[in-house]
């Protein structure tokens, strides 16, 4: 693996709550994303925006929370499957939430989507490595 790609150890992506990081897509603006675990222990990445309000983050910066398996976005509770990104009630019940592809090699989770370039941990805000931190809902 690339190691200009690798986002985090596979240990720091929490059981109950979100990983926040930012890449840069092909037109050179800059997406938070997420990696958050499924109910079988393995991975996925996903763009840190709900589908009901496309600017609205799941992750404001501590961690999204999540219920069952299920991010939840705070604004008006929509439910999205950590594993599928299908959103299973709300405002945008129907929707998917957009991939990024990751993969975990050794210990660590890379960054394995061509659409996306790997800037950093943390929020577009604070441009700073962070970790994200549970959150209760
Ligand atoms: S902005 Fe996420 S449910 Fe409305």
């Amino acid at each position: 693996m690339d190691p200009d790609r690798r986002i985090t150890s596979l240990s720091a992506v929490p059981d109950d709550t979100t990983f926040l990081f930012t890449v840069r897509n092909a037109d050179d603006e800059r997406r938070e994303a997420v990696l958050v675990r499924t109910p079988d222990g393995e991975v996925r990445g996903w763009l840190n925006y709900c589908r009901h309000l496309l600017d609205v983050r799941l992750d404001k910066g501590s961690g999204a929370p999540m219920r069952a398996d299920e991010l939840v976005c705070a604004n008006h509770g929509a439910y999205f499957e950590a594993d599928s990104g299908f959103c299973t009630f709300g405002p945008c019940e129907g929707a998917t939430l957009e991939s990024v592809d990751v993969a975990v090699d050794d210990g660590s989770v890379y960054l394995v989507d061509d659409d996306y370039t790997f800037v950093d941990t943390g929020s577009l805000d604070d441009g700073s490595p962070s970790a994200s931190s549970t959150v209760e809902f």
